[in-house]
């Protein structure tokens, strides 16, 4: 076993300081703001294994949305795709030796104080979330023994091959993981107001190969950002930068 072998079995199954780095503040103290208070960032995960796809175009909007909400509003995209995230790791089983795991690069990122509200885009992989969504949230284990994302404000946004494909399942699936991390999960905001994004991409009028063009989905576009809004709000809220 070598030395850094070691020291990642031990980022996975424990040691947030370690693996936020020390000095790194955690955001679970509601009352906490980051240094500067009258910036919040959103950051948003596409869980998709495919890079620039429909789960990205759907999260790029519901960001952009949020944005549109407040100056103070950051935000930012990150593709999981083409990352290895290993989630055994979790569970404590040690990496081959040469295996990547981009997990670590990610943590400090995802706790860090300034960011107020995390929002997960994952295809409709057999009604659930993608191997690389799981994944990546089994690893999110580091952050929930101290309750680093506490009172984060969290949503979700799945895209689906099938116009009732399993979206609202999935969602469900997703917001229990961060539910379980005492994150604040929320869905999307008024008028559409259920659980989240619910996007249909397999519309029918996309030429065969073409990537299809999830904005062709009113009404699922339409609770893509309204979920952005509703996230950015209530960040800014439990940031009490309002
Ligand atoms: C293994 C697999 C399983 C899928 N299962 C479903 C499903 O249950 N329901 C659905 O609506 N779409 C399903 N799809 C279609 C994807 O959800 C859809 O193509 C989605 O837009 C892919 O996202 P991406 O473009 O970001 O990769 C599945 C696709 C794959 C590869």
């Amino acid at each position: 076993m070598t030395m850094e072998l070691s020291r990642r079995g031990f980022l996975g199954s424990a040691g947030t300081a370690a693996v936020l780095g020390a000095g790194t503040a955690l955001a679970a103290d509601p009352g906490q703001t980051p240094a500067d208070s009258q910036s919040v960032k959103i950051l948003g995960f596409s869980c998709s294994p495919r890079k620039g796809k429909t789960t990205a175009a759907a999260l790029r909007i519901c960001l952009d949305a949020a944005k549109a909400v407040d100056a103070r509003i950051e935000v930012e995209l990150i593709e999981l795709a083409g990352l290895k995230v290993p989630g055994e790791v979790a569970a404590g089983v040690e990496l081959a030796p040469g295996e990547r795991d981009d997990f670590p690069g990610l943590a400090p990122k995802i706790a860090a104080p300034e960011v107020g509200g995390i929002i997960l885009g994952t295809p409709v992989y057999f009604g659930n979330m993608s191997a690389l969504c799981k994944a990546f949230l089994d690893r999110w284990m580091v952050f929930h023994k101290e309750k680093v994302l506490a009172n984060k404000v969290a949503g979700v946004l799945a895209v689906g091959g099938g116009r009732n494909g399993g979206q609202e399942l999935t969602i469900r699936s997703v917001q229990v993981a961060l539910m379980s991390q005492q994150m604040i999960v929320v869905g999307d905001a008024p008028p559409t107001s259920h659980w989240g994004g619910v996007v249909w991409a397999g519309n029918p009028t996309v030429a065969a190969g073409a990537t299809p063009d999830v904005s062709r989905d009113a009404e699922g576009i339409a609770t893509v950002k309204n979920l952005g809004r509703r996230v950015a709000e209530m960040a800014l809220r439990m940031h009490r930068a309002v």
